[in-house]
């Protein structure tokens, strides 16, 4: 068995910010409501046809394989995390191999939402310990804006999500206390209507249907979110998963030297930060400037850490997500 590691890491986001003030514009809202609930202060959009969730996950993955030494040729399975994939099908890690020209290796599609970097990880992380595979690109990609209600009615949930991708290259690490040291993956179905987008899809309401009725009311390709509920389960199962990283690892939360928590909204970040005791340096957020942007804010953030040299060599990562599924999970890294 083998550990394995993050060997390079990229990320890309749109040029267009959009201010909450813009947002105001449009939207019966203000930079003083989501401030104060979000600590958002703007966030990224794809303008026109410039990009879609595929091609900025490949130039964030451009970023990775470069930083990490490794030849495209050399890449030998793609994981590809997102809820905002270009078609229905085929999924994007197809297109990622496609378009970065890589032999015809392995492409999965993880649809596990704002988890969806954590769990991508952790298959990747697999693989990798068997011997299966020796180098394994992992991309978080979301393109938000062109899918939310931009009106009054959908401004709970619009005004959070922007759009972005992250990447990262893993590779084998021989040294047993190097690397990912352990995953942490976690689903409660019960509550997957909660943060939900029910249509386009095969089991209530098929875009067929979305025609046929032709409804200006109907709200049902939209994403749904009860937040307050999300909010509640977010706070105990992120808390929960990050202790149970730990505990497997002999570890306190004293050891974390980084926690990367998926930017769902700074005051779930900020509990986190406080229950556990941590100081500023321990913890990196950087929702303000990106808003959530579901499976890619974790690979965004650990790289912003990183290009701010905030993860040296040896340090305790722990990166812990929980969105839609619910699913919820964490990876305990020594760097
Ligand atoms: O990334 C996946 C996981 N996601 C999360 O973890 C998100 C968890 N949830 C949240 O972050 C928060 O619940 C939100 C930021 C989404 C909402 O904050 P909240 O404090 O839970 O607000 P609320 O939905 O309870 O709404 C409070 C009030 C309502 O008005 P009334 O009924 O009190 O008059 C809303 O209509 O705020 C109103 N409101 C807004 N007002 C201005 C809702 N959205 C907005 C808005 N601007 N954008």
């Amino acid at each position: 068995m083998y550990n394995s590691k993050i060997a390079g890491l990229g990320f890309y986001v749109p040029e267009h910010v959009v201010t909450n003030d813009d947002l105001s514009k449009v939207i019966d809202t203000s930079d003083e409501w989501i401030q104060e609930r979000t600590g958002i202060m703007e966030r990224r959009y794809v303008e026109g046809d410039e990009d879609t969730t595929t091609t900025m996950g490949v130039k964030a993955a451009r970023i990775a394989i470069e930083r990490s030494g490794i030849d495209k040729d050399e890449i030998d399975f793609i994981v590809f995390a997102t809820l905002s994939p270009d078609y229905y099908f085929p999924g994007p890690g197809v297109l990622v191999q496609r378009d970065l020209g890589l032999r015809t290796v392995g492409a999965v599609d993880v649809r596990n939402q704002c988890s969806g970097f954590v769990y991508g990880i952790s298959l990747a992380d697999q693989y990798i310990k068997t011997g299966m595979y020796k180098n394994i690109l992992v991309i978080g990609s979301e393109l938000h804006s062109k899918g939310l209600d931009m009106t009054t009615r959908g401004r709970g949930v619009s005004v959070i999500f922007g759009d972005g991708a992250g990447a990262a290259v893993l590779t084998r690490e021989e040294n047993p206390e190097k690397g990912i040291l352990s995953s942490h993956l976690h689903s409660e179905g019960q509550h997957a209507e909660e943060l939900s987008l029910i249509a386009p899809g095969m089991g209530k309401r098929w875009v067929l249907d979305i025609l046929k009725d032709n409804d200006p009311e109907d709200t049902s390709y939209y994403p749904y979110m009860n937040g307050q509920f999300v909010f509640k389960n977010a706070v105990v199962r992120f808390s929960e998963v990050i202790m149970e990283g730990l505990t497997k690892n002999h570890l306190q939360p004293s050891d974390i030297d980084m926690l990367i928590p998926h930017q769902a909204n700074l005051r779930i970040s900020q509990f986190i930060q406080k229950k556990f005791g941590l100081s500023d340096d321990q913890v990196y957020n950087n929702i303000m400037k990106y808003g959530n942007t579901t499976a890619a804010s974790i690979p965004i953030a650990l790289t912003e850490a990183w290009e701010k040299g905030k993860i040296k060599d040896g340090d305790l990562v722990v990166l812990a997500a929980f969105g839609s599924g619910f699913t919820w999970g964490s990876v305990i890294i020594r760097w």
